[in-house]
């Protein structure tokens, strides 16, 4: 059948056609929004390369927090700035100052019923902004990615310990993953998941995350050990890697300019629940065009993160969270 017959405009009439016919539905319960974690005492520093996100003191997140649980939503991923950077990053497993370790215990007791992710990662916690130690090859700085692993075993007993519900390692430290499940497991903490940024690409993307995290690499970049722009095949040989090691979910980042991998691996591996982090870079570009009133601003949102779930993703990361819940975006 064909033309005259078939006329496919027929269902896209009225708005109660199209709701009938729609293939895919945006979730709030599978919306996670990141914070950024100052260190120091009353701050509210709104960041510039992210309008309307901010770095907040301890205490003025858990405040946060509860506004967020209230609006409705239920999970958090954190980021720390720390009072100190060393070589290694020893904040992160620091169990009393820790950043992010004081950010768990006041935001379980602000919020409880919030699930609270900690990102994984070195690079705002190292003087050199890279992500894992360094050791020098053909006296070139390089990551050390197997001493790397004993410490990313220490930080994620220390969250676990201050309250983390889940793990998120960032780093794309090859064994990281098996490292945090034994670590997990021989801490007694077998039950808290890895959510596993299995595919991250080298991005430009991240460009306004480094103002916002203060983690931008002091030389070089991260090409090295994040992943190459142009590969496809390999994304699926990392997912691969991580589910074997003991993934509980895993995350394709960026997410718009990577609509194909998410689709590959909702392909490949379909019974694995699936994120996409909807990069700092993607929010920003929204931001600025709906600023500029190029576009309207809830318009954007929804078709950005309509993609996303249409290529295959479960669950995704976003910073739009907060709009979308205060202004209604979901309601109708
Ligand atoms: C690493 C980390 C980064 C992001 C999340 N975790 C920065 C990087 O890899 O350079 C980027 C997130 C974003 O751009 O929104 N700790």
């Amino acid at each position: 059948m064909s033309f005259p017959m078939v006329r496919l405009s027929r269902l896209r009439a009225s708005d109660t056609l199209r709701s009938m016919v729609r293939e895919t539905t945006l979730e709030v319960t599978d919306l996670i929004a990141p914070l950024f974690v100052h260190h120091a005492d009353n701050i509210r520093n709104p960041i510039a390369s992210m309008p309307g996100q901010f770095q907040l003191s301890v205490d003025n997140a858990a405040e946060y927090a509860k506004q967020l649980f209230d609006l409705g939503i239920r999970s958090v991923l954190l980021f720390g700035i720390p009072t100190q950077k060393d070589p290694v990053g020893s904040d992160t497993w620091d169990d009393n100052n820790g950043v992010i370790q004081r950010a768990l215990r006041a935001l379980k007791q602000a919020a409880p019923d919030m699930l609270l992710i900690t990102d994984v990662c070195f690079c705002e916690y190292t003087n050199h902004g890279h992500c894992g130690v360094l050791t020098k090859r053909n006296g070139e700085k390089v990551i050390d990615h197997d001493a790397t692993l004993e410490n990313l075993a220490l930080q994620v007993a220390s969250h676990a310990k201050a309250g983390a519900d889940m793990v998120a390692p960032s780093g794309m430290i090859d064994g990281a993953v098996g490292t945090i499940r034994e670590a997990l497991d021989g801490t007694g903490f077998s039950h808290v998941p890895i959510m596993a940024y299995a595919a991250k690409y080298a991005s430009s993307f991240y460009g306004p995350f480094r103002d916002a995290a203060e983690g931008a690499p002091e030389f070089g970049d991260r090409r090295s050990y994040q992943m190459d722009v142009a590969n496809a095949g390999e994304a699926l040989r990392e997912v691969e890697l991580d589910i074997a090691e003991g993934a509980d979910i895993v995350m394709v980042k960026p997410a718009l300019a990577y609509l194909d991998i998410i689709r590959d691996a909702r392909q490949r591996f379909p019974g694995v629940p699936l994120a996409a982090y909807n990069v700092s870079g993607e929010y920003t570009m929204v931001k600025l065009m709906a600023e500029r009133g190029y576009a309207d601003e809830k318009q954007l949102v929804l078709e950005n993160l309509t993609a996303i779930t249409r290529a295959g993703t479960d669950i995704i990361l976003t910073y739009h969270l907060r709009d979308i819940l205060k202004h209604g975006w979901l309601d109708d």
